[in-house]
């Protein structure tokens, strides 16, 4: 194992900034100081660059069966776009088959990540069915295996919605275990009822996924969400939160001292609802759940971000081809039938710091809080990960605030068709991405190799954010 040293950077953590040198020895960081001149086998100039702990991404779809398909990008090349664009650390959604534990999906994930990925990475676990064994699961994921959190869903019947009292027990049962309850707050029941009314009328578009998904009905399941949490007695975590009347919820929770956080995600502060309007089938680009949603959520969600009532921003990244048969396409005639979920995970670090440090909406320290330092407290990854300390990882993104970039297929790396942000062109981005003390991408060159990846255990207990 080598060392490296990173010199004449500024360090940027989400409480600190000064000039210092960073020393990593084996992987971890071992030193910080002004004018290290201790011999490396790896030296980085870090010259005019803002150094900043790596991307934390803690909301993955890779190599997903999903809407009749499988998200286009693997553990192989979702995490070398991850690495393209500043992440160095993943959660990635495994997922319990019915009438099985939770062990054989967590064994599965890891055969999908294994040997494939460049970055590290951990799991959520996806429960669909609380059995006996599923219950008893739990708890060993939590204490033997470092899987600490467990995604529930309040949508998709018959796919992944589980009913009010499956949450109740879940939750009950990581009170006792320690573990996070993650939830996708959207009601399904009424969702399930205003799509098969709408293919009723023969409204088929891609524009009616939006509209069969009121703002309401995540409202709602935000709400009850954080209602049975309080029952319960334990802290919850709302997923890809989009709009204005589920942050409302949180908000609420939040002022009467609950501990319910929300992640949001970027295509909720920079898409809209009218990117489903463009003509044909282009709509189905922005097919997800929950739906874009129209533009002026985007205020409140900012505002969410700069209050603390969102805690992350995290990608949801779930990509699927538009020109593939199998994919998007699935959907031509039917848009429910359209595969839910869209690629992100690799424009996430470059689009919250040109959208919200360089419009002054965030400051730097706030930016690396979202991507990084609070999405390794929320779940058990802190101070291994998300922070630049003597004894941390060395996971560091050397970023210039120069860079100038077009996002778009020609310079993104992502397994898939299409890219939400085409031509939008962004300044600020990753110079230099450094995971364990390796240089993984150089200026864009890609320098890691296949599987150097390791899975991370978490920790278990109540968050660490505020
Ligand atoms: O549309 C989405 N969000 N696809 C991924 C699955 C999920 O609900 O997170
Ligand atoms: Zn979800
Ligand atoms: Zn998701």
């Amino acid at each position: 194992m080598s060392t490296t040293l990173v010199k004449n950077g500024t360090i940027v953590t989400a409480s600190d900034r000064y000039e210092a040198d960073v020393y990593i020895d084996k992987g971890v960081v071992s030193l910080i100081g002004r004018g290290i001149s201790l011999p490396a086998d790896t030296i980085v100039d870090a010259s005019g660059k803002l150094v900043m702990p790596g991307g934390i991404d803690v909301h993955t779809h890779l190599d997903m069966p999903f809407g009749g398909t499988t998200s286009s990008d693997d553990f192989e090349t979702g995490t070398i776009a991850a690495a393209h664009g500043g992440t160095t650390t993943l959660i990635d959604f495994a997922i319990q088959n019915f009438g099985e534990g939770l062990y054989p999906a967590y064994e599965s994930w890891m055969g999908r990540a294994e040997g494939k990925s460049v970055i590290d990475y951990a799991f959520h676990m996806i429960v669909r069915e609380l059995s006996e064994q599923a219950s008893h699961d739990m708890d060993k994921l939590v204490r033997h295996d470092g899987i600490t959190s467990f995604k529930l869903f309040m949508a998709y019947p018959g796919v992944f919605q589980v009913d009010d009292a499956t949450i109740f027990k879940a939750m009950k049962r990581t009170r006792e275990n320690g573990g996070l309850v993650c939830m996708h707050a959207e009601n399904g029941g009424v969702i399930d009822t205003l799509v098969q009314e709408a293919l009723k009328r023969g409204e088929k578009a891609p524009k009616y996924h939006a509209l069969t998904r009121p703002t309401r009905a995540e409202g709602e399941a935000t709400g009850r969400a954080i209602a049975l949490a309080e029952m319960a007695g334990v802290p919850v975590y709302i997923v890809h939160l989009s709009c204005h009347d589920a942050l409302e919820k949180v908000k609420q929770a939040r002022d009467m001292g609950l501990p319910a956080y929300a992640e949001t995600c970027p295509q909720y502060l920079f898409l809209s609802y009218d990117d489903y309007e463009k003509p044909g089938f282009e709509g189905a680009k922005y097919v997800m759940s929950p739906p874009l949603r129209e533009k002026w959520h985007q205020d409140s969600l900012w505002k969410g971000l700069q209050k603390n009532d969102l805690q992350v921003v995290s990608t949801d990244h779930c990509p699927f081809c538009m020109n593939e048969a199998h994919q998007k396409l699935l959907g031509k005639d039917d848009f429910s039938k359209i595969p839910n979920g869209a690629p992100g995970i690799e424009t996430r670090l470059y689009l919250l710091w040109d959208g919200g440090v360089r419009q002054g909406r965030i400051d730097a320290h706030r930016f690396v809080e979202l991507v990084s330092t609070s999405p390794a407290k929320m779940f058990g990854l802190w101070p291994k990960k998300g922070t630049i300390a003597v004894g941390s990882d060395g996971d560091l993104v050397l970023w210039d605030p120069e860079k100038e970039t077009t996002l778009g297929l020609a310079s993104m790396h992502m397994r898939v068709d299409y890219n939400p942000y085409e031509g939008r062109v962004v300044k600020g981005g990753p110079a230099v991405v450094i995971s364990r003390g390796e240089v993984i991408v150089d200026h864009g060159e890609f320098k890691g190799k296949k599987g150097r990846g390791v899975y991370v255990k978490r920790q278990a207990g109540h968050p660490l954010v505020p």
